[in-house]
């Protein structure tokens, strides 16, 4: 396995690997990897067979963090990553510094973002509103870098697996789009390198979000027809403060493919919440 750290050195080996036919699959990631993250670089060695190259990005994304957020104590653990991309097969590991892709100071060097304007706002992007723009920005980046034929994103950030397959469709950038599945805890809670800041009783009462949208769907199942996403708001968010330390964040109820809200919850409606436990925020969706 190689670990490249310059953006012209992975783009030698991408163009030399697209010279010889070998086909790419890209994994991205902020890194403090977990099964959750394994699973796409399954999902990306599938996609490309035994002879393409799987490519897993670690680089904490500072223009994706507002300055009121966790990029200072963001978890990171290199040793242990490249660690667990050997063990999985991934051929090379892509982790630049900040300096490598964004330059000097950005305002000065750093000056061109992409921005994605209808389904990032909402939800993620109502809470983070510049967060988005940082996501487009360093993706198109590394898809730019990197030159996957495929590239993989899981589906518990699932606003933003809807916001780069329209930025690939919109700025035509020749590759496919795989989403794979939430991976989860035994007891249901989604996996997220976050997780690790839930102690003690935290990670007990985490499980709230996963709790939540079993509970929607059960009053769903019960209801046999379509019920208001007023009354199920509330629903979700009494049953979310019962834990001490949990405060909804948001709960949306929305149509899978365009995002937009809806007013009648059916079997088929997407649900997505986003919950702090204590100082920790949480994300958590799924079909119903
Ligand atoms: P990060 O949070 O490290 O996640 C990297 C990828 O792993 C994302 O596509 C995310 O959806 C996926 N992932 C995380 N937890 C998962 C789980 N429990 N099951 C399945 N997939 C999971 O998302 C980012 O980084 C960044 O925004 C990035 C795309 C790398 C841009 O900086």
């Amino acid at each position: 396995m190689r670990i490249v750290k310059s953006v012209a050195g992975m783009q030698r080996l991408a163009m030399r690997w697209r010279r010889t036919g070998n086909r790419i699959g890209f994994v991205p990631t902020m890194g403090y990897l977990h099964s959750g993250h394994l699973s796409l670089v399954r999902a990306a060695r599938r996609a490309v067979g035994p002879r393409g190259k799987v490519v897993l990005s670690i680089f904490v994304n500072p223009t994706q963090f507002a300055p009121t957020e966790d990029l200072s104590d963001y978890p990171r653990d290199l040793k242990r990553d490249l660690r667990l991309c050997r063990a999985e097969g991934v051929d090379v590991v892509f982790a630049p510094s900040v300096q490598e892709m964004y330059p000097a100071k950005p305002a000065e060097s750093f000056s061109t973002f992409v921005i994605e304007e209808a389904l990032s706002k909402g939800m993620e992007g109502t809470s983070r509103p510049t967060h988005f723009r940082g996501v487009t920005t360093v993706v198109a980046k590394l898809f730019n870098i990197v030159q996957p034929d495929v590239a993989v994103f899981g589906a518990k950030d699932y606003q933003q697996t809807a916001v780069v397959r329209r930025m690939v469709r919109d700025l035509n950038f020749p590759l496919r789009l795989l989403v794979a599945p939430i991976f989860r805890e035994p007891d249901g809670l989604a996996m997220s390198s976050r997780n690790k800041y839930l102690e003690g009783d935290l990670r007990r009462q985490a499980t709230v979000l996963s709790r939540s949208i079993q509970d929607v769907r059960t009053a769903l199942a019960r209801a046999s027809r379509p019920l208001p996403s007023g009354r199920l708001r509330v629903r979700v968010k009494k049953l979310v403060e019962k834990e001490p330390s949990a405060r909804l964040d948001y709960v949306e109820f929305f149509e899978p493919e365009t995002l937009r809200p809806v007013k009648q919850v059916r079997k088929g409606t997407h649900m997505a919440l986003a919950v702090f436990m204590g100082k920790t925020r949480l994300i958590d969706n799924a079909r119903l």
